[in-house]
């Protein structure tokens, strides 16, 4: 039986982190066997906002070199940069002609990243408002702040939506050309694409519809057991990120032992000395056990279990030694491959062949159901 064919990838944008490595990529190790498995760098996603094209260049072997060291295997899966196959860029216009703007209005990635305040959304305001009884005097006054708020929160939200890029609104329909482009039909994502996903059903539907097929299958979600959040060690409460500003805040897979060490003892924690797991009330701590348990394959819960007699400071060289042990061999393996570019490029030029065999048959059918003339 033919296997169930999985495409996924990340931007490669650099500092990829620990949260990228537990999150993502260790996971995916496990599906090569069981499905057909395309893993690119998603380089034509990065650039929707502005990157230096040296660091582009680096960042694209730095991720693929992570990938293979985390172990992704270029023998069995298809590792390469997205823009090496130009179907990416021209299945997305096909679809970007099918796609209503009011489906990409709802993207909320979106709009956290043209800074649309999601805690402060014109729902809430508009909630506060119906609320208010208009009969009385202070509820005029009230409503008139509300309005006032609501013109200045819209004004603002315009004004950062006019200058932001064409290509940052589409970045979901590329995604989804991405995934169709292969017919591929399962996609491991975090919570975070989730929407991207169902908009990708939703524009395979669209263009199944347009042209009478079922030519496009509607690309499934593959949540991967307890997908792993893992929070920024100085503040337990947001996400480990490649683009938080201080470099403390998450461990990269090229950060050596002494990094990795020094970073897990300036970690965040709070003023109660006790190793409890709290996930509400002791975010920073729960991290750290959070950490300790996806590196060991166990649960925090039981890692607090088992150190119930230390200190939290004394946890966190528990830790780091339980890190550096885990990520040195990943990072002796991603420098090694760094230090041979022309290897590290041919198995992306292999990966890039076998995606534009997979991609070449299942594009050219799009084209003819379109009416395109075959020349
Ligand atoms: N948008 C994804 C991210 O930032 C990366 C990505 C691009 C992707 N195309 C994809 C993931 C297709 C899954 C499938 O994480």
């Amino acid at each position: 039986m033919k296997k169930p064919r999985i495409l996924s990838g990340v931007q490669p944008t650099g500092n990829l982190h620990l949260g990228n490595y537990l999150g993502a990529i260790r996971n995916w190790v496990g599906l090569q066997d069981s499905h057909e498995c395309l893993f690119m760098l998603a380089d034509l996603h990065a650039i929707t906002v502005p990157q230096n094209p040296a660091d582009l260049t680096r960042n694209t072997r730095e991720t693929a070199a992570a990938y293979i060291a985390c172990g992704i295997d270029p023998k069995r899966s298809a590792i390469f940069p997205q823009s090496a196959v130009t179907m990416h860029s021209e299945l997305a216009w096909i679809l970007n002609c099918h796609t209503p703007l009011g489906w990409l209005d709802r993207m909320t990635q979106y709009k956290e990243k043209v800074g649309f305040s999601p805690s402060k959304t014109i729902e809430t305001l508009n909630s506060q408002y119906s609320k208010l009884n208009s009969e009385n005097d202070s509820a005029f006054t009230k409503r008139n702040e509300l309005v006032e708020e609501w013109i200045g929160v819209t004004e603002e939200f315009e004004s950062k939506r006019s200058k932001s890029k064409l290509g940052l609104y589409a970045y979901p329909v590329l995604m989804t050309a991405d995934i169709l482009g292969y017919h591929a039909t399962h996609v491991p994502v975090g919570e975070d694409q989730k929407q991207h996903l169902e908009l990708a059903r939703d524009i395979a539907g669209a263009f199944n519809r347009a042209y009478g097929t079922e030519f496009f299958p509607l690309p499934q979600p593959l949540i991967l057991g307890a997908a792993t959040r893992v929070m920024s060690l100085t503040d337990g409460t947001k996400k480990m990120s490649k683009s938080d500003p201080s470099d403390y805040s998450r461990i990269t897979l090229t950060d050596d032992a002494d990094a990795i060490a020094n970073k897990i003892k300036k970690a965040q924690t709070d003023s109660d000395p006790a190793l409890t797991y709290d996930e509400k009330n002791r975010p920073s701590v729960a991290n750290l056990l959070t950490i300790y348990a996806a590196l060991d394959d166990t649960t925090p819960q039981q890692v607090a279990e088992k150190f119930s007699t230390l200190k939290t400071g004394q946890f966190k060289a528990q830790l780091a030694d339980l890190a550096v042990e885990k990520l040195s061999p990943i990072t002796a393996r991603m420098r090694d491959l760094m230090d041979d570019h022309s290897t590290l490029d041919n198995l992306l030029k292999d990966g890039a062949n076998q995606a534009r065999a997979i991609a070449a048959p299942i594009f050219e059918e799009t084209k003819r159901m379109v009416g395109f003339l075959q020349v």
